[in-house]
């Protein structure tokens, strides 16, 4: 299974997205399409992306009754992303559900992962706002399995669940991790970081890396830094 990075285009428009693009090239990076990006563009963005040739992740992690999930999952299938996401919270029916969508008449579909908590959830906001008294690790190992029982490919989660979740589901079940950071970068508002090579370590089969790429000085440096420190390459 190839490892890879996502580059998190959290841009505001076309425009800005598309002239960062230009600046790639040589190889074409795989490229997360957000909510902000696909509400202010619209499935015009993903089509243009698509076709300068970038792998797309479209996060816009769905939750809804099984058949609305299942009939908007139909509709980015035909999108033709290449990764794509819900929210296991949803219940595993509605993920099932998502799966008979997302499948193509000729059976291929992109591939399908759950976020399982949000990293910006605490174990004490779980408590005192949904009410669920278990502790945050086993949350996310439960609805992990969930995923993978209703047939989905992997999840979204931190560097530091992702041993977790590979040991509850299996080395074959994806882990997707954001919260990535050079040794010598600047945080932001992330808080629990790892860097590139730590993130290989504890077995993330992609990171999704926004500013420290998309803010560099130099951003096909930056890229090319991700890539050497996580696949090394
Ligand atoms: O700029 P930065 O590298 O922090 O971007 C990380 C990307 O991953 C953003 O698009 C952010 O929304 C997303 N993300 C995250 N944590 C999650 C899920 C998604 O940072 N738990």
């Amino acid at each position: 299974m190839g490892k890879d990075v996502i580059i998190a285009c959290d841009f505001d428009g076309k425009e800005q997205v598309l002239s960062f693009l230009d600046k790639f090239t040589g190889k074409k990076p795989y490229v997360k399409i957000g909510m902000e990006l696909f509400y202010a563009e619209g499935p015009e963005i993903v089509r243009e992306i698509k076709k300068r040739g970038h792998k797309i992740f479209l996060d816009l992690k769905l939750c809804d009754i099984p058949n609305t999930v299942k009939k908007s999952m139909k509709v980015l299938s035909n999108l033709d992303v290449d990764m794509t996401n819900l929210h296991a919270s949803g219940t595993i029916e509605m993920m099932k559900a998502a799966i008979e969508g997302l499948t193509r008449e000729d059976g291929t579909r992109p591939l399908l992962i759950a976020v399982t908590q949000l990293t910006s959830t605490s174990e004490e906001r779980m408590k005192n706002d949904i009410l669920i008294d278990k502790p945050l690790k086993e949350v996310v190992a439960h609805y992990a399995k969930n995923a993978k029982v209703a047939g989905l490919d992997g999840v979204v989660c931190s560097p530091l669940e992702a041993s977790d979740v590979k040991a509850v589901c299996g080395n074959e079940f994806l882990t997707v991790t954001p919260g990535v950071r050079f040794a010598d970068g600047e945080k932001g508002d992330q808080v629990r970081v790892t860097t590139p090579e730590d993130a290989n370590k504890i077995g993330s089969d992609y990171i999704v890396v926004g500013r420290p790429i998309t803010q560099a000085e130099d951003p096909v440096a930056a890229y090319e830094r991700c890539i050497r420190e996580f696949c090394g390459e």
